[in-house]
């Protein structure tokens, strides 16, 4: 595994592995890495002949009063992880090297699918992600890029930027990988302690009812969000900020859940803010 640290270096050694004929798999993530991730860089490697999985913890997508100094980071433990999955490069910019100049123009994400959902709470973040997402193509030039159903509004945009912008890139989004107890797996949960760790799993048991009830023909978002209201209230230490059943592509609200709606969560658990969803195909 290779570690390269400039964007000329990084740009060099794609522009080299695409004029050998290779297919480039890049997993763009920020670091702390967990069976989430890893699952990002299996798919590309199965699918692949040069995997590149980045680490930037990228300024632009945090707003002013969010965790962007406390995001956890252990290079070192990402190092060895990553180690163990035969990947060709890490990338791991500073971010005078991704933003050099500052950022004085940056993709702008439609209002419809960047202000809601996560977008009402956190603005401006899905502008960050897309425009950081976009200076890492056009550094690793990758013919597919790999993404988590995790974030779920993420992959839209990211999506709809490759498609707006006729990008030559495949996006591929892989399931949610989960704790044993059903909660999604994130570099976030490090953050709980014990006891909040303990009712995070309303998250996802909150999802599942609401599949159950899918399942047994319930199709009136009013009611699943009400019963899934209810659920996350059992837990003293959690503050919804939304549930949303939503048109998987468009993003906006629905009234009757239909195949291709994300039913999503995003909710404090104490002081940490956790998102998770599920796909009804
Ligand atoms: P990060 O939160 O590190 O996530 C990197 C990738 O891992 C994302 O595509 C995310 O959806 C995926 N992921 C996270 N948890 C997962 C889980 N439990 N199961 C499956 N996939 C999971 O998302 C970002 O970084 C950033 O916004 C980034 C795209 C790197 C731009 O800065």
């Amino acid at each position: 595994m290779q570690i390269i640290t400039t964007v000329n270096r990084m740009k060099e050694y794609s522009r080299k592995a695409s004029q050998n004929g290779k297919s480039i798999g890049f997993v763009p993530t920020m670091g702390y890495l967990h069976d989430g991730h890893l699952s990002l860089v299996r798919a590309a490697r199965k699918e692949c002949d040069v995997v590149i999985v980045s680490i930037f913890v990228n300024p632009t997508q945090f707003g002013p009063l969010e965790d962007f100094d406390k995001y956890p980071r252990d290079i070192e433990r990402d190092k060895l992880r990553l180690e163990g999955e035969n990947i060709d490069v890490l990338f791991l910019p500073e971010a005078d090297e991704i933003y050099p100049g500052g950022c004085a123009i940056e993709v702008k994400a439609d209002n419809s699918i960047s202000e809601v959902l996560c977008g009402a709470a956190r603005p401006g973040h899905f502008d960050g992600v897309a425009t950081v997402v976009a200076k890492l193509f056009d550094v690793t030039i990758p013919d597919k890029s790999y993404f988590g159903q995790k974030d779920a509004q993420q992959t839209v945009v990211i999506e709809r930027m490759v498609k707006d912008l006729d990008l030559p890139i495949e996006i591929c989004v892989e399931p949610i990988i989960r704790e044993n107890d059903g909660l999604a797996m994130s570099s976030r949960n490090m953050y709980l302690s014990g006891s909040e760790r303990a009712q995070a799993v309303k998250l996802f048991e909150a999802l599942s009812e609401a599949e159950k009830l899918i399942k047994g023909g319930e199709d009136s978002s009013a009611l699943i969000k009400e019963k899934m209201k209810s659920i996350l209230a059992e837990g003293k230490d959690i503050e919804v900020d939304y549930i949303e059943t939503v048109d998987a592509n468009s993003l906006r609200s629905v009234e009757e859940v239909g195949s291709d709606t994300f039913i999503a969560i995003a909710a404090f658990v104490g002081k940490t803010r956790l998102i998770d969803n599920i796909l009804i195909k």
